[in-house]
């Protein structure tokens, strides 16, 4: 089929690049000349495993193209989807004003049938928007708006994207959901089809019960400490049950990234509109603010004061496997430890160029490897949990430590590896005594 993908970031791109993957000719579309360039070069703006080999098999068989021209974009697409960008206003409800804008852009060039899809996170009802904005601008126009979330995590979006656990349709006539089933055909995954508005509904839905799982296992966490259990086996035990399930039962320093923080934010704000809050996820949030809070004032607690401590910190990213750090909890705690005047040597696998555009870079110090960021340490913290960090030569990084003291803010380490190579080792909900 043809498609169009209106935004070229992480969504529109990777969806991009999986479409014309499985066949279809795919345009991808973005007012930022600059992105498009970089992409008609054969470069790819961002870290997402397996990604830049895809799009240039897929650009070299002529089935991914890229262009900044709107118009052109929407007369190549049977079916055009919308992946811009939905920041947060400050109260937490989502600005829109970037799919507004599309939704007028494109109705001018609406010159047969088409599904207009929306692929961003929008809160409930923005479909109904959409349609009333281009049949504002285009009368005349034959389309249907259709609502397809995305759930795709970064780190293994192309395997997300091409092994589904499902795929939502969210549509009101016949002749659109057909030619989105078309559409995903290829990818042989289970599909439900609804209307627009629960489509819309169960993204939110979904994103707020995965950060839910996450504030639950922490809020176990803290209880953990003050009663000398273990969360990983606390984790264990509950995760075995089918129902439940082990997986974002992870406890940490909180969840963070460019999803979870707004997404809830936004299904609070949507549900206050409405007129029912959804109370239990301002406590979601509470929690997940709290645990960075807790962690610093363990740390705290061992190093007494902050100030002139030399502090190494492993991982800046939101997450392992990508360069992203918008709404790190890494780069947060770092900011913390700076403001109390600690001297932070800091190293990411993947993040550390965009960190380096960071005012805060000026306030660190960014190494080439991690062994080098425990130089003269005092304590070393691992804020991201990138695999590799479990890999580490501990030997090496003791002999580089000023004292041997670590702070697993991801439970990434091995405990009783960690004490027998003389380390002491602290880590989130890990109060049981070690053997
Ligand atoms: C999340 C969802 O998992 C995707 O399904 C969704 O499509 C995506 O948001 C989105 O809305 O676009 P993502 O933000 O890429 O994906 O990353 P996750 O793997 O969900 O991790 C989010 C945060 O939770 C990270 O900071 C991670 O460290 C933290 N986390 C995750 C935990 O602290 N514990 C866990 O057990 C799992």
């Amino acid at each position: 089929m043809k498609l169009t993908i209106i935004g070229s970031g992480y969504v529109g791109l990777t969806t991009g690049a999986c479409f014309a993957e499985v066949g279809h000719e795919v345009m991808c579309v973005d007012n930022d000349p600059k992105k498009i360039e970089t992409l008609l070069a054969g470069d790819i703006p961002i870290y997402e495993p397996g990604l830049a080999e895809m799009v240039t098999s897929n650009v070299a068989a002529g089935r991914l193209k890229f262009t900044t021209d709107t118009p052109e974009g929407v007369r190549h697409g049977d079916v055009v989807f919308i992946a811009v960008p939905t920041p947060p206003n400050p109260d937490g409800s989502v600005d829109l004003k970037f799919i507004e804008k599309v939704a007028r852009e494109i109705s001018p060039a609406i010159d047969s049938y088409k599904v207009i899809v929306d692929k961003s996170t929008v809160p409930v009802k923005t479909g109904e928007k959409v349609a009333e904005t281009i049949k504002r601008y285009a009368p005349d126009a034959d389309f249907d708006v259709v609502s397809n979330p995305e759930f795709l995590r970064e780190g293994s979006a192309v395997e997300d994207l091409m092994k589904p656990d499902r795929i939502v349709i969210g549509a009101n006539s016949d002749r659109a959901m057909a030619a989105m089933q078309k559409v995903y055909e290829p990818f042989h995954a289970p599909v439900l089809a609804t209307d627009i508005a629960s489509a819309e509904l169960i993204k939110h839905a979904a994103n707020s019960f995965l950060a839910l799982k996450i504030s639950y296992i922490n809020a176990v966490s803290a209880i953990c400490e003050a009663s000398g259990a273990d969360v990983e086996l606390v984790a264990e035990g509950i995760g075995m049950d089918k129902r439940i399930g082990r997986q974002f039962l992870n406890a940490g320093l909180g969840y963070g990234g460019s999803c979870f923080p707004k997404d809830i934010a936004a299904f609070i704000a949507i549900s206050d509109e409405l007129g029912v809050p959804f109370t239990l996820l301002k406590e979601v949030e509470r929690i997940n603010a709290d645990q960075l809070e807790r962690f610093l004032k363990r740390l705290r607690e061992k190093l007494w004061v902050l100030e002139e401590k030399k502090i190494a910190v492993w991982g800046l990213a939101f997450k392992q496997n990508t360069d992203d750090i918008r709404c790190s909890v890494a780069l947060d705690l770092v900011e913390k430890l700076v403001a109390e005047g600690a001297e932070v040597r800091a190293y990411d696998p993947k993040a550390m160029d965009r960190v380096r555009a960071l005012p805060l870079a000026e306030k660190i110090t960014l190494t080439d490897d991690p062994i080098a960021a425990c130089e003269g340490a005092e304590a070393l913290v691992v804020a991201t949990e990138w695999p590799q960090f479990a890999r580490a030569d501990f030997a090496k990084v003791k002999e580089k430590m000023l004292s041997p003291l670590v702070f697993d803010g991801r439970n990434l380490l091995d405990p009783k590896t960690m004490i027998s190579l003389g380390f002491e080792y602290q880590a989130i909900g890990r109060g049981a005594p070690i053997n």
